[in-house]
């Protein structure tokens, strides 16, 4: 993949005068590619059939001249005023029947086919236009597919759509009502078109319908870029395409979003959106999207859209400290980005997002930003080349599921059980410890690590527990947590045995009782050590299996509530409850020393730790998330490339040494 750095332009948005001026500074701060067009469909069509690309074509020309590619966005995210009077039914409907209006982004039915005529109508014209354009390189589908579509849509189209969509599913009719239990509360359907989308009712929907609503919803999503991605592969196959993801945005099924792309793209932004307070993204949160953008394809990527200034609709965010920037980019680099575009070029003056803030302010003069990016990029692209393609080699693997993210979004259990703030303590777990990590889905290679977690593994079919199985007794090592082997496939519940259902093979203890701890927490003693949990508490008879970790509290004071069970030459752990972290972080550590898992750096410090690995060597980042300097002491076959092992504020430095393993 090519070592890139670029930004997010908008020339549409700026006298074409300015247009040679910000070539020139881009080029001066070593930026190399743009993405561009992207929500520009009201100025490539300016009605019904009139296309104009002569204004996007001069400005590829002029930074054409200062070497700068493009990438080029599908603008289907921005369907202009023209194209809803022509198809007023493309607006979506939310789950109030309430029809959402022009004025955003967004503002599409996905399933609308006179809207597809339309994009299936510009992007030929786009992708035959710059086919054979040398400056243009690949494609960006949309924008963040899925984003502002919650809730949505309800439209006719897409209830029939669905229908159709289950039709396939179940075949029959009879089928549906026994896999989602329709006798409960007299909703046997006779019909498919009797189905309904999961508008408001009286009170809450069938959890089956509802998973699957959410199923058909990221399939529709899925569908909707490949149509898109089907027509620029014919017409320009030597062209990449790609398309920009959120992180753990989980609307879509990334696995399957990402599927046909050629790469990932991701947008990060650390200081978050708009929420209040403001959510500063902890440093774990971030290396945690990171880790996931580069799983998807287990590849290395691209930041589409990396924070290059103060974020802000209506509400501002704070404004990013000297060195922070910087310490993010790096961040993104050590965790698989070989390229890395910033949003945006330069501040907006209007519009809903003239103050989220690009690499040059309002005025267009290059300012603090500028200059930090231009170092960073001047000391680092050097190396890059060097560890480019490479990834962490991760020896543990945390398996991440959109199914399970969906069934505990339709039950969350406890008013504060989140499926992905569950997974991400695991991976704050490793990360605390500076062990690489990567995710990966039910139908990734489990084979490839020492050690999996497998967190909240709710909906179990019997292709993953022999997965699973086969994985163990191999001699991996995978932990299994709370609420696991709970429910069938289609979302209704385990009857033939006790718990964990299907998954006590693996466990080698049942669960004889279970409690959701609405008001209280609960002690469990593990190594001698006493922790605090929450949220969940599993009452263990091990069978096979052998009591590690035992509750401390009221009628379950020294219940098992940790157990590990050896099955072939692999051993399996369960654990009741949400451990906390503590708990998280002893407990991995005990299993990674056991398993021989190699931390990257192993004294205690506050400093971040990620490796790229090439045949030959590790390029180990040091990144320091904190207002403070840092001191790490480094080992002697650490070769210092940026910076030394005194970190300043927000500083981070890029360390090489030879591989332990090689020759
Ligand atoms: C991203 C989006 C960009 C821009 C940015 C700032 O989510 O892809 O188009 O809107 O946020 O709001
Ligand atoms: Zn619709």
């Amino acid at each position: 993949m090519d070592i890139r750095f670029g930004a997010d332009y908008y020339p549409e948005h700026w006298d074409e005068k300015r247009h040679e001026t910000d070539a020139k500074l881009m080029h001066e701060i070593g930026i190399d590619v743009v993405r561009m067009a992207e929500f520009a469909w009201s100025k490539l069509e300016l009605e019904n059939g009139v296309f104009r690309f002569e204004w996007l074509d001069n400005v590829i020309n002029i930074l054409a001249n200062y070497n700068i590619r493009v990438v080029l966005g599908t603008p289907s995210a921005a369907p202009p005023a023209w194209l809803i009077d022509e198809i007023p039914d493309l607006l979506p409907v939310d789950s109030q029947g309430r029809t959402r209006g022009f004025g955003g982004r967004h503002h599409n039915c996905h399933s609308n086919s006179a809207f597809r005529e339309h994009i299936k109508r510009l992007v030929s014209k786009m992708a035959h236009h710059y086919k054979n354009n040398p400056n243009v390189i690949g494609w960006q589908i949309d924008n963040e597919l899925g984003n502002s579509h919650n809730d949505l849509c309800h439209c006719k189209s897409c209830r029939r759509r669905f229908q159709k969509w289950l039709e396939s599913k179940y075949k029959t009719i009879d089928e549906l009502n026994r896999e989602w239990g329709t006798s409960f509360w007299s909703q046997t359907y006779d019909r498919f078109e009797q189905i309904p989308t999961p508008m408001i009712t009286p009170n809450s929907h069938n959890p089956s319908l509802l998973l699957d609503w959410k199923r058909f919803h990221s399939d529709l999503i899925v569908k909707f870029q490949q149509f898109q991605i089907d027509i620029i592969r014919q017409i320009c196959p030597n062209h990449f395409i790609t398309h920009n993801l959120m992180g753990f945005f989980n609307l879509v099924d990334y696995f399957d979003l990402t599927e046909n792309l050629d790469f990932v793209s991701h947008d990060q932004y650390p200081m978050g959106f708009f929420d209040n307070p403001q959510p500063m993204k902890e440093p774990s949160v971030l290396a945690a999207d990171l880790d996931l953008m580069r799983s998807l394809k287990n590849k290395t990527f691209w930041i589409m859209e990396q924070q290059a200034g103060p974020t802000g609709w209506e509400i501002l965010g704070r404004t990013p400290k000297p060195g922070q920037l910087r310490l993010w980019s790096a961040q993104s680099v050590a965790h698989g980005a070989d390229t890395v575009v910033y949003f945006r070029w330069r501040t907006c003056a209007f519009g809903t997002e003239e103050y989220w803030h690009g690499i040059l302010p309002h005025s267009g003069n290059p300012g603090r930003r500028y200059y930090e990016l231009q170092k960073f990029i001047s000391e680092i692209k050097p190396y890059m080349e060097k560890f480019k393609d490479s990834l962490p080699e991760s020896e543990a693997a945390i398996l991440f599921s959109y199914e399970q993210s969906w069934a505990f979004e339709i039950q969350p259990h406890h008013p504060e059980l989140n499926y992905i703030d569950y997974v991400r303590n695991f991976h704050r777990g490793l990360y605390n410890q500076n062990i690489p990590v990567d995710f990966i889905s039910e139908k990734g290679d489990f084979e490839r690590y020492k050690l999996v977690i497998a967190p909240l593994l709710f909906l179990v079919s019997d292709e993953l527990v022999e997965k699973l199985t086969r994985y163990v007794v191999q001699g991996g090592i995978l932990v299994l947590t709370m609420r696991s082997g709970v429910k069938d496939m289609n979302n209704k519940c385990h009857i033939e045995s006790e718990l964990p259902g299907k998954l006590t093979e693996l466990t080698g203890a049942v669960i004889t009782d279970y409690d959701c701890l609405r008001d209280q927490d609960i002690g469990i003693r593990y190594n001698g050590k006493d922790y605090r949990c929450r949220i969940w508490c599993d009452i263990l008879k091990p069978v096979s299996a052998e009591c590690i970790g035992t509750y401390t509290d009221d009628c379950y004071r020294d219940e098992p509530a940790i157990t590990v069970n050896h099955v072939g030459n692999g051993r399996v752990y369960y654990i009741g409850t949400e451990p906390g972290q503590k708990l998280i972080d002893d407990f991995l550590s005990d299993i990674v020393n056991a398993a021989g898992i190699e931390r990257i750096y192993d004294k205690p410090a506050e400093v971040e730790f990620v490796r790229r690995r090439t045949k030959d060597a590790d390029y180990i980042f040091a990144l320091n998330h904190t207002d403070r300097p840092q001191t790490i002491a480094i080992a002697e076959n650490w070769k210092r490339l940026v910076n030394n092992e005194n970190l300043e504020p927000f500083g981070y430095a890029l360390f090489v040494a030879d591989r332990p393993d090689s020759p």
